[in-house]
């Protein structure tokens, strides 16, 4: 692959000031859910702009949204019988709270034995950034190989809502082959692996009421129901003895999923140490009858992933509260819909929520599952860039998380996405410390130059 050596050489050569580039947008804290950081979302937006500008595309542009906005650029120049490539990412993150847990402060990147400490490393600044580089040192070393779209959000980590209405408006300005999505990760540091499904999400928060004010929980203690109590309640019989969700249809689209699914799956390299090293935890739980890998990849769930109400602060006060609220979301797999969750959720609450009380539940939104073809030539040039990379055959798996981008994409535009990525599932997303391993970032993008450079040669 001689016309690769000039786009590879120039990265290798550029190493540390890509680093020194990733540790500038780590420091922005993008943090897309948190109103006081909307300057630093812009910001973001900006510098991401900018760096698409050193690829001399057609055009750059910042895209307002009813909410954070889009970056998009394109460069079509390849010529019609080149194919159209649609790359994505998310230039927001997740909170970075709790603070104190964190070793380096979670917006002033760190590098400790090999790997980058900052809120987005792995999810997913260090992937887009590395694509991007990529990406210049071919633009600048021999040209693109084929058409190219950028559309970078703002949303992504709160559920892509502007991104279905932008999307929809848009239909032939983000026409394209398939979709490259960077937001991905590999198998293991020196095992390659390609995301084939995820999950979907619905999210919500769920309040209940009982007395109109705090009460003093000597004086009326034990004479009325306690809204903690019935949540409590309520939230352990979302589940049955057998770790199933109880929410009334739940399974009912959920799919047999074929044996041979089952059986490549249980193939894939698993040990339960390992999980409960990943996972930070003694001991492992969930549904009968489905291995770890598979109640992450082919079967839906349901978390709370926050509670409070009451008393919090130091000390005691002897109240009983008047509301008792939750975060709680499901995670969905192929055909469930995540419109569908709001009404069974309400129907439960409906059935179970005792007399006196007063409830609410708050739809904050989801996305959909999506499941990708693993035998299209687009994948088949994945899997040999990650060959050459790695040396190894790539492993495919599915994913537990969410991104609805996927599922929008493939209903609205008809396209697949290449879950193309570098993030190891022990990164930490989503938590303290969240990382991003540097000898895989520089492999990745290398594999980025491989892989757009065989799209390039596919017909
Ligand atoms: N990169 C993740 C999704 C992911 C995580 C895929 C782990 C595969 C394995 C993405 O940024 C993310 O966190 N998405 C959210 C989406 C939600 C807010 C709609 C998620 O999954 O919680
Ligand atoms: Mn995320």
């Amino acid at each position: 692959m001689a016309d690769i050596e000039a786009p590879l050489n120039y990265v290798r050569e550029h190493r540390d000031d890509h680093q020194n580039e990733l540790i500038e947008v780590l420091s922005i804290p993008s943090v897309s859910t948190l109103a006081e950081h909307k300057p630093d979302i812009e910001k973001c937006a900006n510098w991401i702009a900018d760096q698409l500008r050193r690829l001399n595309l057609d055009t750059v542009e910042i895209k307002p949204t009813g909410g954070h906005p889009i970056v998009y650029g394109e460069w079509l120049q390849a010529g019609a019988d080149k194919p159209t490539v649609l790359v994505y990412g998310h230039y927001d993150v997740q909170p970075a709270d709790p603070f104190d847990e964190w070793d380096s402060p979670p917006f002033a990147p760190e590098i400790r034995d090999d790997y980058i400490y900052a809120r987005g490393a792995s999810d997913m600044k260090g992937q887009i950034f590395a694509q991007i580089k990529a990406a210049e040192a071919m633009a600048n070393h021999g040209g693109l190989p084929f058409n190219i779209k950028y559309l970078i959000e703002g949303e992504e980590e709160i559920g892509s809502e502007n991104l279905e209405a932008f999307i929809d408006n848009n239909i032939d300005l983000l026409k394209c082959d398939f979709v490259l999505n960077t937001d991905a990760g590999i198998y293991s540091k020196e095992q390659p692996g390609i995301t084939y499904s995820l999950r979907g999400l619905a999210y919500f928060e769920v309040e209940v009421r009982g007395p109109s004010k705090d009460l003093h929980s000597g004086r009326f203690g034990g004479t009325v129901r306690n809204p903690i109590h019935v949540l409590s309640d309520l939230i352990n019989g979302m589940h049955d003895d057998n770790g199933k969700v109880t929410l009334p249809g739940f399974y009912d689209k959920v799919r047999e999923v074929p044996a041979e699914e089952r059986a490549s799956i249980a193939a894939l390299p698993y040990n339960d140490d390992e999980w409960k090293q990943m996972s930070a935890s003694k001991a492992l739980h969930g549904e009968d009858r489905f291995s770890t890998l598979e109640q992450i990849g082919i079967r839906p769930c349901l978390d709370v992933n926050g509670i409070w109400g009451g008393f919090q602060g130091e000390g005691a006060k002897t109240v009983l509260p008047a509301v008792a609220t939750c975060k709680l979301s499901t995670r969905l797999v192929a055909h469930q819909v995540h419109t569908d969750i709001p009404a069974m959720l309400n129907a439960y609450m409906e059935a179970n929520v005792p007399e006196g009380i007063d409830w609410e539940v708050r739809d904050l939104g989801g996305g959909p599952a999506a499941s990708m073809d693993i035998n299209s030539k687009w994948m088949k040039a994945a899997e040999d860039a990650l060959r050459e990379s790695y040396d190894k055959d790539t492993l495919f798996s599915p994913e537990g998380g969410s991104i609805p981008v996927v599922g929008m994409m493939q209903e609205k535009l008809g396209v697949d996405s290449i879950m193309l990525g570098f993030s190891l599932p022990d990164d930490g997303i989503h938590g303290p410390n969240e990382r991003q391993y540097m000898p895989n970032f520089f492999i990745g993008i290398e594999t980025y130059i491989r892989y757009m450079d065989k799209v390039g040669n596919t017909n």
